[in-house]
């Protein structure tokens, strides 16, 4: 890909251990943000970054009469591809009612008291079969990548029993076979509790059933660790067994109750931590020290109208923040770059800010800074000699059009691993 208009590299050199530019104001100037480039380009081969720079330096090395495919990107920008590190795309039934309820005033956890919510879900997703679950997440995967997706997490959560949590990470694990985007499996058992069941008796239930069926299908574990959901005890349980068979935790905070999932996720070196609506300066020092990523989830409380989550705390206390969809029957949002326009309109974020936020701290999120996590290449949401080949050519001069316009998208194409994926 040459002579784009702007080539965003990955984020600002220098500002990736010294803390972040903006951390009191949106940094005015791109630049502090993000490495860029006019007339940039970037050779792919065999799947990986091996070249990136000028135009007329790069090509003098790799000549695009010579390349299998050569993209002229003149008047577009080259962004490194999204990660999308938080979605529940794994589901089946139709919970559009929930939309209008919370229209007439009905709030997520009176949804959720009622039968609602997430346990209908797990109702209807109990009963469909693997391959219509695989249809829908196909369906989903399309309009991430469409959106400039190339990496999405995808959590299990829908089954909330052995075989079902089974089925669905199996699922996650055939969509990335089938799918360009690179898929990554995160275990969420403790997602909500069974109708029924004691919260202590399904932790258990989690931790000795389902933990060692799942965990070779996984690379994380998450859990919602909420107010009338999951205890900080509760969710240091499961996290730490989950550890012990090799999935590396994350954790769902500070949501609706300020109740310590930030500590623990910073005293379990988790790689995210994640909504954090009610975190607070204290929180956000604990998961910068601990090197934790902080991940915002905007489409949520546009959802459910309610206040968002405050990142220049985060950014101030020197860590990155991410931002992700948390796409889900509750938050039907699966394209990124909405959630990077609210996090502009709405939490203050500067366009190149938003765009770091959505490509090389998404890969924070999944761990791409610990050679450990085999599921996540390294130099993921960067476009770094040795990155994955996994870029956006826009059908737009620069990054800022992302948040810009909205409802719409403006990828032209995008390439995973070098392929082209999506035009
Ligand atoms: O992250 N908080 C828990 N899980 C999802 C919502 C899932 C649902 O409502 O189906 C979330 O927002
Ligand atoms: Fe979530």
């Amino acid at each position: 890909v040459h002579g784009a208009a702007e080539l965003v590299v990955g984020p600002a050199t220098g500002t990736t251990d010294g803390g972040h530019p903006g951390a009191h104001e949106p940094p005015t100037e791109p630049d502090a943000v993000l490495e860029r480039l006019e007339d940039g380009a970037v050779a792919v081969t065999d799947g990986h970054v091996v070249a990136v720079g000028p135009t007329d330096e790069v090509v003098r090395e790799y000549p695009p009469e010579s390349a299998n495919r050569a993209v002229d990107a003149a008047g577009r920008a080259v962004l490194p591809g999204f990660v999308d590190s938080h979605t529940h795309a794994v589901f089946a039934g139709d919970r559009s009612d929930e939309f209008a309820a919370k229209l007439r005033g009905k709030s997520y956890q009176e949804i959720l008291a009622e039968g609602g919510g997430i346990l209908r879900t797990v109702q209807a997703t109990r009963k469909a079969s693997a391959d219509d679950l695989l249809e829908r997440l196909l369906g989903h995967l399309d309009e991430a990548l469409a959106g400039g997706a190339t990496t999405v997490e995808v959590k299990s959560g829908y089954g909330l029993e052995t075989d079902t949590e089974r089925r669905l990470l199996e699922v996650i694990r055939r969509a990335d076979d089938r799918h360009p985007v690179t898929v990554v499996p995160t275990f969420m058992g403790a997602h909500a509790v069974p109708d029924g069941e004691s919260t202590d008796t399904y932790v258990d239930r989690v931790i000795e059933e389902q933990l060692p069926a799942v965990a070779d299908l996984a690379a994380f574990c998450d859990v919602f660790c909420e107010k009338d959901v999951f205890s900080v005890d509760q969710s240091r349980r499961v996290l730490e067994a989950g550890r012990e068979h090799g999935l590396v935790p994350k954790v769902h905070a500070e949501e609706f109750a300020r109740l310590g999932g930030s500590r623990l996720a910073a005293d379990l070196e988790a790689v995210s931590a994640d909504h954090l609506l009610q975190a607070t300066a204290d929180d956000a020092a604990a998961l910068a020290e601990a090197g934790v990523t902080p991940t915002l989830l905007p489409g949520t409380p546009f959802a459910l109208g309610t206040e968002y989550a405050d990142p220049r705390q985060f950014l101030a206390a020197g860590g990155e923040v991410a931002l992700a969809t948390d796409f889900n029957p509750n938050c039907y949002a699966p394209q990124l770059p909405f959630a990077a326009t609210l996090a502009c309109v709405e939490m203050g974020l500067s366009p190149a800010e938003a765009i770091r936020a959505s490509t090389y701290a998404g890969g924070l999120a999944l761990g791409a800074d610990r050679p450990s996590i085999a599921a996540v290449p390294a130099g993921i949401g960067t476009l770094r000699d040795g990155a994955p080949g996994d870029l956006l050519v826009l059908e737009a001069p620069s990054h800022a059009h992302v948040p810009y316009r909205f409802g719409t998208s403006v990828v032209d194409s995008a390439f995973i691993g070098g392929e082209l994926a999506f035009t």
